[in-house]
């Protein structure tokens, strides 16, 4: 894990309400491994004071300003603004300074080899299935299921496709693709693929869907939570959410930017998910 100053090489709003952002972060090709996040504080001023976790959508390499200088290797973001955090980021120009602690967390294990994947991204939880899907394409086939509210909250399908994954957009209104949630679209898929891999991330009322269906067939799950956090490092407990065996005598909580923010679905305790009381939100300025 490096704890950087860098730079914001592009900033740019790509739907209603979403950014992609490139930060300049070196040798970021080489640690980050796929589901992993970063955290990062976009104020010069106090506020926000605390860094705001982000999953790594990729990583890559900008041609060099002038002839004999190394490429730019850079770490890209997409991020949904919906409080003052991301509010202050979609603010934020090429040349801009921010500090940046990545990676963190534990990702994605990719298993053996070849097979097939069945990738359930809600919203904004599609951002750390991207680098998956490329370590997965490689050996494998892959299918992406994005279920969003209405076409807006659609990003970044067509650099799926591009991966030569197989991807199906379902939205709540019915402006794009299957009317419906995706958990339905989850359903025939495993039906055509019962020995598939599911890898998810997005609302957890989405992800305890998910869990149901796997769990019904006995199909292996892995999950990326996005809990609220604020120190990023294992410091503060504030992410921490209950894990499978868990009782009062017997506490068993796991914090979700060290142990995680991806489990194994038999990790969690799934009957309190989505229950925690997490810190103080007034708290998180
Ligand atoms: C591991 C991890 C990876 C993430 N990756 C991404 C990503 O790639 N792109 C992206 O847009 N967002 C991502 N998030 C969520 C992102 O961290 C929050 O949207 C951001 O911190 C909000 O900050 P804010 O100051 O704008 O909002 P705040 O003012 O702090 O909150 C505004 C509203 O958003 C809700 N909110 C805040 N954080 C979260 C959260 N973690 N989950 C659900 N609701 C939240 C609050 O409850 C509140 O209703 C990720 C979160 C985690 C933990
Ligand atoms: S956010 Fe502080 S321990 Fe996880």
């Amino acid at each position: 894990m490096k704890d950087y100053k860098t730079v914001v090489l592009s900033n740019q709003e790509i739907s209603p309400g979403y950014f992609r952002m490139r930060l300049l972060a070196p040798g970021a090709e080489e640690m980050v491994r796929a589901g992993q996040f970063v955290m990062l504080r976009v104020g010069r001023d106090l506020a926000p004071l605390l860094r705001r976790p982000f999953g790594v959508f990729r990583t890559g390499f900008l041609p060099p300003d002038c002839e004999g200088l190394p490429p730019k290797e850079y770490i890209e973001l997409l991020y949904k603004v919906v409080g003052r955090g991301t509010a202050t980021m979609s603010a934020l120009h090429e040349g801009d300074q921010v500090e940046l602690m990545a990676p963190l967390g534990k990702g994605f294990d990719l298993g053996a080899p070849g097979g097939q994947s069945i990738l359930v991204g809600g919203g904004i939880g599609l951002v750390p299935l991207f680098l998956l899907a490329a370590e997965l394409a490689k050996t494998g086939r892959v299918n992406l299921l994005i279920g969003v509210r209405t076409r807006d909250d659609i990003i970044a399908v067509t650099e799926f496709e591009r991966l030569g994954v197989e991807t199906y957009v379902s939205t709540e209104d019915g402006s794009l693709g299957e009317q419906g949630l995706v958990t339905r679209v989850l359903q025939s898929k495993l039906d055509e693929e019962p020995g598939a891999g599911v890898y998810a991330c997005g609302p957890m009322p989405m992800l305890e869907a998910v869990h149901s269906i796997c769990a019904d067939r006995g199909v292996p799950l892995q999950v990326s939570l996005e809990a609220l956090m604020a120190c990023g490092v294992g410091a503060c407990l504030g992410c921490v959410v209950k894990g499978a065996g868990h009782s009062e005598g017997k506490p068993r909580f796991l914090c979700t930017c060290k142990e995680g923010p991806v489990f194994r679905a038999e990790q969690l305790d799934w009957s309190r998910i989505g229950q925690e009381e997490g810190y103080c939100e007034g708290c998180r300025s």
